[in-house]
């Protein structure tokens, strides 16, 4: 027993309209069957032009704290992961707070791409270890969309939009999070970005990637990390009751599972519907299969992550 950090709810928000791999065929030179092959997607949700990151990240926390049956008022701080901003700034973390008209504690943004659910996962939990705060809402909010070529078809049918969350609370428990992993390498800082920032073209710019490349490293590193939590743990991968990955490609996922020897009916897949919504997948993955029973009270999970950077990581969590 010690002073950990415990999910005391989940939640999740998708945007309202579905665009599938046959309505991309209208747009840009593909097939419902290169997408689902290369990718396992068939669809994914787009937000509407006025919907914000921040209107999704709350849509997304409201569930959460009616899943954890908790107030806003007993919220010490808002974390929210996302590499689509409402605005440069102030943080779109703030917009949420606004939102849920919570004027004490404080919140900021923490952006790693794809991997930015575990990095803000990983920073909660060490706030709530040395105890800073006892309550945090940890959101993953992306309006991926806005920073999408949709003239490109090798990245536009791989990203989209939504948010989802959790609530952590510090509590005495041998359960929460066990242990946070996280890794950068900005040597690949140029295989996976976009083409603009505030102070380079002073615009957003769109989404580069060397798909083929990505692909590779991502399964590399991810097994790699796996492997060092497993270390870390001394545990054998039978020990886990699910793989909750970050969605971005069912072959990527796969890849994960066999070096994990784990079956495909203890991994948790979601980017067949959702595609790749960056920092919202592994919490969207997570309230998916919370809410739909999967996922139980007691049960051993690892999540895992790796995008632009390039950033990877994982964490073990007795849920
Ligand atoms: N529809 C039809 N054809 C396409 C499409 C498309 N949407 N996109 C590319 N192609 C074509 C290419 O032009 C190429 O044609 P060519 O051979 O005539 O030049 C052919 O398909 C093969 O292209 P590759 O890029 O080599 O295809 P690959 O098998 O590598 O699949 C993919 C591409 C799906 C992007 C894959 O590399 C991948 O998933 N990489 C990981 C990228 C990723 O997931 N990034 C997300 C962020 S990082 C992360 O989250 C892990």
């Amino acid at each position: 027993m010690g002073l950990r950090s415990v999910i005391k709810g989940v939640g999740g928000y998708l945007p309202q309209n579905v665009v599938t791999n046959a309505d991309l065929e209208k747009r840009v030179d593909t097939s419902d069957e290169w997408v689902f092959q290369r990718t396992g997607i068939k669809q994914r949700h787009i937000a509407a032009e006025n919907e914000t990151t921040s209107m999704m990240a709350t849509k997304a926390a409201l569930d959460a704290l009616s899943h954890a049956k908790m107030d806003i008022n007993q919220i010490d701080a808002i974390i929210v992961a996302t590499t689509t901003p409402d605005r440069t700034f102030p943080a779109t973390a703030v917009h949420v707070q606004a939102a849920l008209g919570m004027a004490h504690g404080f919140a900021f943004d923490v952006q790693a791409v794809c991997s930015g659910f575990v990095y803000a996962l990983s920073v909660a939990d060490g706030m709530i270890r040395s105890g800073q705060v006892k309550n945090i809402l940890v959101l993953g909010a992306e309006k991926m969309s806005s920073i999408l070529d949709w003239d490109d078809r090798t990245t536009c049918v791989l990203f989209a939009d939504g948010a989802g969350g959790v609530i952590l609370s510090g509590e005495e428990s041998d359960g929460g999070i066990l242990s946070t992993h996280l890794h950068s390498n900005g040597e690949f800082k140029d295989m996976l970005y976009t083409d603009g920032g505030a102070s380079t073209t002073a615009s957003t710019g769109v989404i580069k990637m060397q798909g083929r490349d990505v692909f590779k490293y991502a399964v590399t590193y991810l097994a790699e990390v796996v492997d060092e939590v497993l270390t870390h743990h001394n545990l054998q991968p039978e020990a886990l009751d699910w793989l909750v990955p970050h969605q971005a490609n069912i072959r990527i996922i796969e890849a994960t599972a066999k070096k994990l020897e784990m079956s495909m009916d203890k991994v948790v897949t979601t980017v067949q519907d959702h595609g790749n919504t960056s920092a919202a997948s592994i919490p969207l993955a997570l309230n998916t299969a919370v809410k739909d029973g999967r996922i139980k009270r007691g049960d051993l999970i690892l999540t895992e992550a790796m995008g632009g950077g390039f950033t990877w990581g994982a964490a073990l969590i007795r849920y």
